[in-house]
C-alpha cells in the first residue's frame, strides 16, 4: 500500500488523474473500474482537461462502475449512469456501449447481480480501479458487515450512507434505500487500486482501512492485502494518521 499525502483536494485530483492518464497512454483499451461520488468529481475534470488539449483518447477504452442505486433510472440526475455521463462520458471521446453501469431498474436483484458479474468478466478483468470511501470505510456500496462480499450484491444501505447522501436529494426519503454493488471481491480482483480520500469526514476511514485490523466492519479494510494499491489523500483526510 502507497499512501501520497498531498495538500488538498485540488493536488489529490491532478495526482489521481494523472495515475489515470498514464494508465490510458500505457494501455489504450484498458479496462477502468470507475467511482462516484464528490471525491472523483474533481478527478474526472482533469481528465476531461486533458482530452479537450489532446493529450488523452478514450475511443478504446472499457468502463465497468462500482454500483448504483436500486429503483433509479439512467436519467434520474441522482442515479450513478447520470453521474458517469455528466462527469466524465459526455465530455470525451468514450464509445457510451462500452460503459457499464449496473442496472438500477432491474427488479430482480439475483438476476442483475449475475449479469453484472458476466459483465465485468467478459471485460477480461480490471486494470485500474478507482475508490472514494465512505465515512464508515465502506467501497462502491459494501456497508460494514459481518463478512466480505465476493461479487455483485444488492445492499441494504446503512442509515448512515442514507443520511450522507441526503444532500444530493430533495429530501432524505427519496435516497434509494437499496443499492446494487460490487463486491469487495470484485474489487480486490483489479490489477491496480487507486483510492482518493479528502478530508476530515474520512480521516477516520481512513486510518481504520490503513492501519485497522482488517475486517468486513470496515470494508476498505481488505485493501491492506492487495498487491497493488495507491491511496491519495489530503491533510485533513490524513489527520488521524
Ligand atoms: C457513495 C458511493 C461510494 C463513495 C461514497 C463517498 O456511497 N457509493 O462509491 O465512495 O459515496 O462519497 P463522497 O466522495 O461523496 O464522500
Amino acid at each position: 500500500m502507497v499512501i501520497y499525502a498531498v495538500k488538498d483536494y485540488e493536488e489529490m485530483s491532478k495526482k489521481a488523474a494523472s495515475i489515470i492518464g498514464a494508465q490510458i497512454l500505457m494501455k489504450p483499451d484498458a479496462v477502468l473500474g470507475l467511482a462516484t461520488g464528490s471525491t472523483p468529481v474533481g478527478t474526472y475534470q482533469q481528465l476531461v482537461k486533458w482530452y479537450e488539449q489532446g493529450d488523452l483518447d478514450f475511443s478504446k477504452l472499457t468502463t465497468v462502475n462500482l454500483d448504483e442505486y436500486k429503483g433509479l433510472p439512467g436519467d434520474n440526475d441522482q442515479s450513478y449512469r447520470y453521474f458517469m455521463n455528466t462527469n466524465l462520458f459526455d465530455h470525451v471521446n468514450i464509445n457510451k456501449e462500452n460503459t457499464f453501469v449496473p442496472n438500477g431498474l432491474e427488479e430482480d436483484a439475483a438476476y442483475e447481480c449475475g449479469r453484472y458479474d458476466k459483465v465485468i468478466e467478459a471485460t477480461g478483468g480490471v486494470d485500474l480501479q478507482l475508490l472514494g470511501i465512505g465515512g464508515n470505510g465502506h467501497i462502491g456500496f459494501n456497508e460494514p458487515s459481518d463478512s466480505f462480499e465476493k461479487g455483485t450484491h444488492c445492499v441494504a444501505l446503512t442509515e448512515s450512507t442514507i443520511q450522507a447522501n441526503a444532500r444530493f436529494f430533495d429530501s432524505i426519503d427519496d435516497v434509494p434505500k437499496y443499492a446494487y454493488s460490487m463486491g469487495v471481491g470484485n474489487i480486490m480482483s483489479a490489477k491496480k487500486i487507486l483510492l482518493v480520500a479528502s478530508g476530515q469526514g474520512k480521516a477516520q476511514a481512513v486510518y481504520d482501512s490503513c492501519f485497522g485490523p482488517i475486517t468486513p466492519q470496515v470494508p476498505a479494510s481488505a485493501l491492506q492485502l492487495h498487491t497493488d494499491v495507491v491511496i491519495i489523500a489530503d491533510e485533513a483526510a490524513l489527520s488521524l494518521c
